[in-house]
């Protein structure tokens, strides 16, 4: 698996830093054009800084941001033109100075001014409001940002969140090069097609870069081109600046670092160039195509799907590498996910197939993955139960009318809630028409125990009373609840893999709580009747937590595969488990929030104790987090991929 430009040709449009990040696509392994796009001409008036300088004076300023050392002094400079530099003096003291990093600290130092506050390392803007954070509410506060390049709306737009007035000053406007010479080479040679990449690290390159094209008649040219060339961009303001001139983005690092923007290109570039190419080749516009719509290039391989590795392991026949995915991939550990989710519910995102579809492929892009889970929800099956359903913020999952006893489980219909998920399978068929070839889709219900447990509980529960009780109270109406969830269940399932799932995953999160002559039977028989119900051929995971005393009874329901919790050992719970059946996990989530080294050690222990045998995938003992760094569970999936047995 490539994690290099591997001889791509880059374009890169930035200037401050030209020779850095040059210097970056290079040692990735990008045969790399710089072309500086624009020039910072210092402003010699700024009505937006005579104001802020009578605002000072006046005392209307709670505090200053300054992002740049050139930018503070060309502020101090400005201001001071008009306005008394005492009386500056004097009021900027009065207020609280945040300083971006060590180079606005030192231009503030000629004026004898130190900053109240300081952001660490990295010193993006997500470090600068930890830093004004750590003073305390901002809210009625009103706060100057000093603006340098493109107005950065993320800062502003969270302070203006936390209840500030933000008013920004700007202190440069952009020109084109002097020299239009290299910038001209560049153009001409992404608009004849001979770039694979480009990258731009502001907005104003974008319009400066479309503005020399058309001077130099290459703007139809640049733009056909670009169809078919991977576009990085920076961040959001970049972003839209390429969105609203009409151009397509398909890679945008977490962090506006161009070191994360280089990277992140270096790591994904050739199967999004190569999904991107495929694409326009059959006349999609790649420009306002959403992901759903984009394809791969065909394979040669017949059946690249039952060849996959993470298939291979599932029927546990040897592999190249072992495949690895992880639990709630698609959630909210990822920023794509959370601008996703940041408009719509989520039980919205589950029912419009294009958005589950969208969710599900954009952890796939990210991570690296061998499979790709379905985005969806185990207690969607709540609603055409017809007991309601809703996901409140900081509440979880609540069922509005639980079964309380035998009564509401003779209600409960009888027949297959299938067609009314019918939103899951067409997000599943969506999904499978986008999903690489050879990347699997996984489908998967909650187990009926876990599900039973929560339309009883009504949401989710410490010790299970409601359920238990039911359960040792009337053990007819528990038995009759488990017999009508697992044929619905089955059906269901049956309904996903009939759209375009691979394999199956039961979720049975909480049968950990029954000791294991109550797990035999109380659970067991109806996993194991939705199991053997289950389309033959198709491998069945069946993963539960807390299950370290109930593996041998796990066995039994005739799951193709066990997912393993992090608490048990992987070799011993292997070894119980016995022959004739692969094992997915199982590293404690929580250990992504080590160092990478940490990760690399862990996962590396676990195929260590796999041994070679064949049927292991890798995966977590549990969902991922939310506050999970996505750089950890991208080691993760490398160490995976790397591990050659000793
Ligand atoms: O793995 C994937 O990426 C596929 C999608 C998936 C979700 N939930 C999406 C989701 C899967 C496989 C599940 C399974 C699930 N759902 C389980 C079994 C696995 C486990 O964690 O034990 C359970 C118990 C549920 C029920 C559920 N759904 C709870 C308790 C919650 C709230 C808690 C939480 O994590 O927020 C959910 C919500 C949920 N399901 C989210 C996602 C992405 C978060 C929704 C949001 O964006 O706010």
């Amino acid at each position: 698996m490539p994690r290099s430009f591997d001889g791509l040709r880059v374009v890169a449009f930035e200037a401050r830093r030209s020779s850095e990040i040059g210097g970056l696509i290079e040692r990735l392994g990008g045969r790399v054009t710089m072309a500086p796009a624009l020039r910072e001409v210092p402003l010699d008036c700024s009505p937006e800084a005579d104001r802020l300088a009578e605002d000072l004076l006046a005392g209307r300023v709670d505090m200053l941001v300054l992002l740049t050392g050139v930018g503070t002094r060309q502020l101090l400079a400005l201001m001071g033109r008009d306005h008394p530099r005492e009386g500056l003096l004097a009021a900027l003291q009065r207020i609280r100075i945040v300083a971006r990093g060590p180079k606005p600290t030192a231009a503030l130092r000629e004026w004898h001014l130190a900053p109240t506050l300081t952001a660490l390392e990295p010193n993006t803007s997500e470090e600068v409001l930890v830093a004004i954070d750590t003073a305390g509410s901002v809210r009625g506060k009103h706060i100057a940002i000093q603006e340098y390049g493109e107005s950065n709306l993320e800062l502003a737009d969270a302070l203006r969140q936390r209840g500030a007035e933000v008013s920004s000053v700007r202190v440069y406007s952009w020109a084109l090069p002097e020299d239009l010479g290299p910038l001209q080479v560049a153009i001409r040679e992404v608009a004849s097609g001979e770039a694979d990449v480009v990258a731009f690290t502001t907005g104003q390159q974008v319009r400066n870069v479309l503005e020399v094209a058309r001077q130099i008649g290459a703007e139809a040219e640049l733009r056909q081109a670009l169809s078919r060339t991977l576009i990085g961009s920076i961040g959001p303001t970049c972003t839209a600046a390429l969105r609203e001139l009409g151009l397509g983005v398909d890679f945008e690092p977490d962090r506006g670092r161009m070191t994360d923007l280089v990277q992140g290109l270096a790591r994904s570039a050739k199967p999004l160039l190569a999904r991107k190419r495929a694409s326009a080749d059959v006349d999609i516009d790649t420009s306002t195509a959403r992901r759903v719509d984009l394809i791969w290039p065909a394979t040669s391989q017949p059946d690249p799907l039952q060849h996959s590795v993470f298939l291979r392991a599932c029927r546990r026949e040897p592999v190249d590498y072992t495949p690895i995915w992880i639990m709630r991939q698609a959630g909210r550990f990822l920023r794509e996910y959370r601008e996703l989710r940041a408009k719509r519910s989520f039980l919205e995102l589950c029912k419009t197939p294009e958005l589950a579809a969208e969710a599900t492929l954009m952890a796939v892009d990210r991570l690296d993955v061998d499979a790709a889970i379905i985005f969806s929800d185990i207690l969607l099956i709540a609603e055409p139960l017809g007991l309601g359903l809703s996901f409140d913020a900081g509440e979880g999952p609540r069922i509005h009318r639980p079964l309380r006893g035998r009564q509401d489980v003779d209600q409960l219909p009888e027949a297959a809630p299938a067609e009314s998920l019918g939103f899951v399978c067409e997000a599943i068929r969506m999904t499978r028409r986008a999903l690489r070839p050879d990347v699997p889709l996984i489908g998967f219900c909650g187990a009926p125990f876990t599900v039973a447990s929560y339309l009883i509980e009504g949401k989710g529960s410490r010790n299970f009373v409601q359920t238990k009780s039911l359960m040792y109270r009337d053990p007819t109406a528990w038995h009759a609840l488990m017999e009508k969830l697992s044929r619905s269940l089955a059906s269901y399932l049956n309904e996903q893999i009939a759209a375009g799932a691979s394999a199956v995953q039961l979720f049975d999160s909480w049968v950990g709580c029954l000791n294991v002559a109550d797990y035999r039977t109380f659970s067991l028989p109806y996993t194991k009747a939705l199991v053997a119900a289950i389309r033959p051929g198709v491998p069945v995971i069946y993963f539960a937590g807390e299950t370290a005393v109930l593996l041998e009874a796990m066995r039994e329901t005739g799951a193709s595969v066990i997912g393993l919790d992090w608490r048990v050992d992987l070799a011993e719970a292997w070894a119980r488990l016995g022959e004739g059946v692969a094992v997915q996990g199982n590293l404690d989530p929580v250990a992504l929030f080590a160092s990478t080294s940490v990760i690399q050690r862990r996962a590396t222990a676990i195929l260590d104790a796999v041994a070679g045998r064949s049927g292991h995938i890798f995966n977590l003992g549990h969902g991922v987090l939310p506050e999970t760094p996505v750089d950890h569970v991208l080691a993760l999936v490398d160490a995976v991929h790397d591990y050659r047995r000793p």
